[in-house]
């Protein structure tokens, strides 16, 4: 089990990748080490004004022997807007506490080791916290399979990663259509988990889903339907960060949980959507 933390952080780099998507870098051997995937950080920057705040972000990329980690994040506010304007030459003061919440597999009871043949659906940044469960999925030598939704395709920044360091196959939407299917990504889905996983005879033994909740509530429905176990990842406003506080509960069939430290990482048939 790892080990919550709150540890500095240095800023190695802070890049524009796509339409109001950054990748950060930083040196985080606690976090480098021992997060796992589905586990997210909590971020302060110190000269914000409102720098009690933490702002939660899954981590994207990591290199546990180098001590680094790597955020994609999208602007979408105060906080983000603050991130974005970050520059390594300044030295900014981050402390990240983590890792925080339940990966990936947690409350399957040992599912996720045993699966073989896995879809991962994406749309926009959730793509982030998916792609530390492939490259381990693709470690050791489960099929994975992933359907990734975007706006427009400078927004697909994770599909090279995906496809060539990892070299698993990536089916596209985007919403204008400039690559892949037009329009959301909910149709390839559905096409992989009833169409393609039948038609070689070997169904898929897991989805895991992030994105836009629409998005994971349809794909929790279809997987329902198709008879595969399907984990989402729910995104909420957090305060705290420590299960102390709710502002960040999740209404499932046992009763409001917190997603801060029962999840992110929810069994799609516990949600309540
Ligand atoms: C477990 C977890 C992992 C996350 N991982 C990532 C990631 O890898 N990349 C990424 O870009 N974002 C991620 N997020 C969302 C990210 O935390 C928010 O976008 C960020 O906190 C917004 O801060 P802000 O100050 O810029 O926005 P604010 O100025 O506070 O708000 C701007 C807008 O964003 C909405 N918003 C703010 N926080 C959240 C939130 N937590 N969930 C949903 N909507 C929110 C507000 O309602 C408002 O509409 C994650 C959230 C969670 C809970
Ligand atoms: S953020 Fe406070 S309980 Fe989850």
């Amino acid at each position: 089990m790892s080990v919550l933390a709150n540890e500095p952080a240095r800023l190695l780099s802070n890049e524009p990748v796509g339409p109001r998507l950054h990748i950060m870098e930083l040196e985080s051997p606690h976090v480098a080490k021992t997060i796992l995937p589905g586990q997210f950080v909590h971020m302060r920057v110190n000269q914000m004004a409102d720098h009690i705040l933490r702002r939660p972000f899954s981590v994207y990329r990591c290199d546990p022997e180098a001590g680094r980690i790597a955020i994609l994040y999208q602007v979408v506010g105060y906080g983000t807007d603050y991130m974005a304007e970050l520059s390594p030459d300044a030295n900014p003061a981050i402390e990240l506490v983590g890792p925080v919440g339940r990966p990936w597999g947690a409350r399957m009871g040992g599912e996720l080791a045993d699966a073989g043949r896995v879809l991962l659906v994406a749309g926009g940044v959730g793509a982030a916290p998916l792609y530390l469960l492939a490259e381990q999925l693709a470690a050791r030598g489960a099929n994975v399979d992933v359907v990734m939704g975007a706006q427009t395709e400078s927004a697909l920044v994770t599909l090279s990663d995906y496809r060539d360091r990892l070299g698993i196959g990536v089916e596209c939407a985007t919403d204008d259509g400039t690559y892949g299917e037009r329009g959301f990504c909910t149709g390839l889905a559905k096409n992989r988990m009833v169409a393609g996983c039948v038609a070689d005879g070997s169904p898929y033994d897991l989805v895991c889903c992030c994105g836009p909740e629409p998005l994971m509530r349809i794909v929790s429905d279809m997987a329902a339907q198709a008879g595969i176990p399907c984990q989402v990842s729910m995104e909420r406003r957090m305060a705290c960060g420590v299960g102390a506080c709710l502002s960040c509960v999740v209404d499932t069939v046992g009763g409001k949980r917190r997603a801060c430290v029962d999840g992110p990482v929810f069994d799609a048939d516990e949600v309540v959507w």
